[in-house]
């Protein structure tokens, strides 16, 4: 076949698998491979999996069981699976799905180029002591005016029901500057807005030229470079919000009025078997500091509703909790037994207690996030343009509280920052009208 080879990436899971999507993409340039938007016209599928939930992970094979008829009718296509289903069940996958002809982890991806050549089939699931951050390639031109920069990986928190610290791996937190760099590279290409990844960001401790730094300190480096207008960081854990980011909510205006803070459960006693190490009470006195540092600060969280021996009044402490804190928006899920994790030894909870729960959650969730849209309503907010909306003239983009928000502006372009007056809300976004200046 002549001209460029045709490469089409699935992406499951959370904002990490996102970023690496991308930098996989960047890595099998390299080869002669450029991204398509389907599956029918590709030289190579790559699904990069998540195994976060039971859900998550099965819908990896349905995805590939729909692959085999391209594959039949074309036995050069290549299918590849990466992610955290790959590194979880690395050759049981091969066995499972003789269509797919290689798998590799997601700290091991760099080495893509080598894998595709490889004869054969291949599994790659090493972890490395050198990084893949070493070994990729610079990035490319990104597409927008926001960007993914991923800071620190993997985790050694070991809550009872994560796959996140076996799929990942141990915590590592990469160099000030080579994230300078590669932040100063995605300003000089129009980022104007950069979120800084980690499954546990807010213990990044880097490497900087005077010893380890802070994500505080990180943020207040980032905040220096030209044209960078907004910073964002998730996830955090609750004990890792040090004094100096907390106090960076109010200091620096770079960094948004927004957090994402996933807490789980608000009985103490579920805190406990889920090892998160913080009770419910400590959360809430977090909350009240990050609040008196950034008093507009939208605090957003996760919540997991049947846990192993999660009773109706362990639940209720969670419905307090949400109340309490008022979120203003939050990710909810029934628990999922994943193997290998000590929760998954406990006995689950009948499937109409965890329905009934999550409906229930999810109703005070909606109740609170519904409320702190129209709490906008008639403020004056910051906007970043993202795009050109369906309507003639109209912009979307996302508010300092990442609300999506919808404004006619004819003159307005992607990677505009424009103050907006907020007069309408829908059910998932704002609308407003730009002001002078
Ligand atoms: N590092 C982040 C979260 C990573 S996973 C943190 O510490 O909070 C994203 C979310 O998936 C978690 O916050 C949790 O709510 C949910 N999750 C993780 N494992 C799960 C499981 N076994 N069942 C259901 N939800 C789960
Ligand atoms: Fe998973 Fe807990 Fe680590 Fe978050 S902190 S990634 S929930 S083990
Ligand atoms: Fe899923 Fe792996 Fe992210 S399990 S949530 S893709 S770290």
């Amino acid at each position: 076949m002549s001209g460029p080879k045709k490469l089409f990436i699935k992406t499951y899971g959370c904002q990490m698998n996102v970023y690496d999507s991308e930098r996989m993409a960047e890595t099998l340039a390299g080869q002669g491979y450029v991204t398509t938007e389907t599956a029918e016209d590709a030289d190579m599928v790559l699904l990069n999996t998540c195994h976060i939930r039971e859900k998550a992970a099965e819908k990896v094979y349905s995805d590939l069981g729909r692959l085999r008829p391209l594959k039949q009718a074309n036995p050069d296509l290549k299918i590849g699976v990466a992610g955290c289903v790959a590194q979880a069940e690395g050759e049981e996958i091969l066995r499972r799905m003789p269509l797919v002809d290689l798998v590799v982890g997601p700290q091991s991806y760099h080495r893509l180029p080598e894998l595709v050549q490889a004869p054969g089939r291949v599994v790659d699931t090493d972890m490395p002591a050198e990084t893949k951050f070493d070994h990729l390639p610079p990035r490319k031109a990104p597409r927008g005016p926001t960007a993914f920069l991923t800071v620190q990986e993997g985790c050694d928190k070991f809550c009872a029901f994560c796959v996140v610290p076996y799929t990942r791996g141990a915590e590592v937190s990469r160099p000030v500057d080579r994230l300078l760099d590669e932040a100063r590279d995605l300003a000089g290409r129009g980022v104007r807005e950069i979120t800084l990844l980690g499954q546990n960001v807010n213990a990044y401790h880097g490497a900087g030229p005077d010893g380890p730094w802070s994500l505080a300190r990180l943020i207040g480096a980032l905040a220096g470079i030209e044209g960078l207008a907004r910073i964002r960081y998730t996830t955090s854990h609750p004990n890792d919000m040090a004094d100096d980011l907390i106090a960076a909510h109010g200091e620096q205006p770079k960094l948004m009025p927004y957090l994402h803070l996933p807490v789980q459960s608000g009985s103490d006693r579920i805190l406990k078997a889920m090892n998160r190490k913080h009770t419910a009470d400590q959360y809430l006195r977090l909350v009240e500091r990050i609040r008196a540092a950034r008093p507009d600060i939208l605090l957003t969280s996760d919540f997991i509703v049947a846990f192993p021996g999660e009773t109706e009044a362990d639940f209720q402490a969670t419905l307090d909790l949400i109340s309490a804190v008022g979120f203003g928006a939050a990710y909810s899920f029934k628990y999922s037994a994943r193997p290998g994790t000590p929760a998954a030894e406990r006995p689950d909870l009948p499937a109409e207690v965890a329905d009934d729960r999550l409906q229930r959650l999810q109703a005070l969730i909606n109740a609170l996030a519904q409320a702190a849209q129209e709490a906008m309503l008639g403020r004056e907010v910051g906007v970043l343009y993202e795009r050109a909306g369906r309507l003639p003239g109209q912009m979307v983009g996302k508010s300092d509280h990442l609300h999506a928000v919808h404004v006619v502006d004819p003159q307005g372009r992607p990677g505009d920052l424009v103050r907006v007056r907020i007069a309408a809300t829908a059910p998932h976004s704002l609308a407003g009208t730009r002001l002078a200046g």
